[in-house]
C-alpha cells in the first residue's frame, strides 16, 4: 500500500536543510546580537487561545481537533498568543523587557501551492514590556538586519492601526465594523473595502503611501481627527528612528495584517518573484493581548518570518548557502583492514573532525567517487604496506594532490584546516 504525505506537507531533502540551516543560523544570529532568547511553547493549544482574537481570517484555516477527554484543541496557527499565554502562566513577575525568539512549525488549513503550506515554519520574536517607539524601531530594524545579513533584496512597509482605529472611532466607526474593514483591507478587497466605507477620509488615508513626507501628508489629511494625529506622531517618531539607524522602509498606511489583536505599529516585508506568497514577514505591536489572556496589561511588539518563504526568496536571488562537505571519507583498500580504519575514523571524530566511512564494501575508486559525491575535504586511504608504518595516506580531495602521514600525526591536519 502506497501511503503519500497529507497535502500542503513537505518532505525536505538534506540539500533543503543545508539551505534551511544555513538560513536559519544567520536569522538566529541576528536575534542573538539583540540579546534576544530562544522559547519553545507547545505545538497544540487550547483552540479558544486563538479564537479569541486572532482574527476571522485564522479562525477559519485552524487545525482544531478533539482529545480522548473532549477538550477542544488546535495545531498552533501562530505562536504569538501562545507566547503571551507562556507570559501570563510564567513570566509576569520578571524584570523587563523580556526578549523571546521562536522557530518551528505552524499549521493552517489553507489552499496549498507554492509558498503557502499547511504546516510552514516561522521564526519570531515578541519583545514584552516596553511601549515607546524605541521598541518598535528596535524590532522592525532587527527583522530588516537579518535579510540584510542573509544577503536578500527586500521591501520593508511600515504602517500604523493606530492612526486606521483611531480615525474610524473619530468617525464612530463600531469595533466590530473596524475589523472587518481591517480585514477587507488585509485581503486587498478593494470592492468590498469601498462598498464598506461610507468616509472618503478613510480610504485616502488608506491609500496613502510614500516616504516619510507621507506623514506629512496623513498630517493634513488627519487635521481635524485628534486620536488618529496622536498615533500617527508616533508612527513619525519610530520612522525617526529607523532614519538614525540606516534602516530602509516605505510608509503604507494600508498595512492592515490578517490578525485582529495589532493596536499600534504594524509592517510587512515584500520581496520579488513569489507572486501571491511575497510577504515573508509580518508584525507589530499588540498592547491589549496580554490582558485578554488574564495578565496584567503590559504591552508588547514583535513579528514572524515566514522561514519558508524566506528560504524560496533566497533561491529565487540566487543566493547560495556554503556547501555541505564532510572533513574525511576513510576508505580502507581491504577487508581485513576494516578494524583499523573503524579506529582512525573514531580517533578523527574524538578530535571534532566530521568523518565518513565506507559501509557498502566499496572498491577504492567507487569510495574515491562516493567522497567527491558527499564533498569530502580529504580521504584517510588505509591500506596494509602503509598501515605497517603506522601510516596511513592522505589525500587532498581539492588540489588531488597525496602524502603518507604517521596516524598521530592526523590530529595536526585538522588543528591546521582549522586554522587553530
Ligand atoms: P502572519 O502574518 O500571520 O503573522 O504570519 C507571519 C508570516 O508567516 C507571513 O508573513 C508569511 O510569510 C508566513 N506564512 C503565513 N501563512 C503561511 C503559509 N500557509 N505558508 C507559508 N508561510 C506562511 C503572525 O503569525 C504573527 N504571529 C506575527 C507576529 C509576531 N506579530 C507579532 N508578533
Amino acid at each position: 500500500m502506497k501511503i503519500e504525505k497529507p497535502r500542503g506537507t513537505r518532505d525536505l531533502s538534506p540539500e533543503e536543510m543545508g539551505k534551511r540551516r544555513f538560513v536559519e543560523g544567520e536569522i538566529v544570529r541576528t536575534f542573538e546580537s539583540y540579546n534576544y532568547r530562544p522559547i519553545q511553547v507547545p505545538t497544540f493549544e487550547h483552540a479558544e487561545l486563538f479564537s479569541l482574537k486572532s482574527g476571522e481570517e485564522i479562525r477559519q484555516h485552524m487545525y482544531v481537533f478533539r482529545d480522548k477527554s473532549d477538550r477542544e484543541l488546535c495545531l498552533r496557527p501562530e505562536a504569538t498568543a501562545s507566547v503571551c499565554r507562556m507570559f501570563v502562566e510564567n513570566f509576569q513577575n520578571t524584570q523587563m523587557p523580556l526578549k523571546f525568539y521562536y522557530m518551528g512549525p505552524m499549521f493552517r488549513y489553507e489552499r496549498p501551492q507554492k509558498g503557502r503550506y499547511r504546516e510552514f515554519w516561522q521564526a519570531g520574536v515578541e519583545l514584552i514590556g516596553p511601549s515607546g517607539a524605541r521598541s518598535d524601531a528596535e524590532v522592525i530594524s532587527m527583522a530588516s538586519k537579518c535579510l540584510e545579513n542573509i544577503g536578500l533584496k527586500f521591501e520593508l512597509e511600515v504602517g500604523h492601526l493606530g492612526i486606521l482605529r483611531g480615525l474610524m472611532r473619530d468617525l464612530g466607526i463600531g469595533a466590530g465594523k473596524q475589523d472587518e474593514l481591517i480585514n477587507a483591507m488585509d485581503k486587498g478587497e478593494t470592492e468590498r473595502l469601498e462598498n464598506l466605507v461610507e468616509h472618503e477620509v478613510l480610504l485616502d488615508i488608506i491609500g496613502l503611501n510614500g516616504q516619510k513626507d507621507a506623514v506629512e501628508r496623513a498630517k493634513t489629511i488627519l487635521n481635524s481627527y485628534p486620536s488618529a494625529l496622536s498615533a500617527l506622531e508616533e508612527l513619525s517618531q519610530i520612522l525617526s528612528l529607523l532614519d538614525e539607524n540606516a534602516t530602509s522602509y516605505v510608509v503604507n498606511m494600508g498595512v492592515a495584517r490578517g490578525l485582529e489583536y495589532y493596536t499600534g505599529m504594524v509592517f510587512e516585508i515584500m520581496v520579488n518573484g513569489l507572486g501571491a506568497q511575497s510577504q515573508i514577514c509580518g508584525g507589530g505591536r499588540y498592547d491589549l493581548l496580554i490582558e485578554l489572556f488574564g495578565g496584567k496589561t503590559t504591552p508588547a511588539v514583535g513579528f514572524a518570518f515566514g522561514f519558508d518563504r524566506v528560504v524560496d526568496a533566497f533561491d529565487e536571488q540566487g543566493i547560495k548557502a556554503p556547501e555541505a562537505a564532510v572533513d574525511f571519507v576513510v576508505a580502507p583498500v581491504s577487508d581485513e583492514i576494516r578494524k583499523d580504519a573503524d579506529r582512525i575514523a573514531s580517533e578523527l571524530r574524538k578530535q571534532g573532525a566530521s568523518v565518513d566511512i565506507d559501509l557498502m564494501d566499496r572498491k577504492l575508486g567507487k569510495i574515491m567517487e562516493y567522497a567527491a559525491n558527499v564533498n569530502a575535504l580529504q580521504v584517510v586511504i588505509v591500506g596494509p604496506k602503509e598501515l605497517a608504518k603506522s601510516e596511513v595516506t592522505l589525500r587532498d580531495m581539492k588540489t588531488g594532490g597525496q602524502e603518507n602521514v604517521k596516524i598521530a600525526n592526523l590530529k595536526f591536519k585538522i588543528e591546521k584546516r582549522n586554522g587553530k
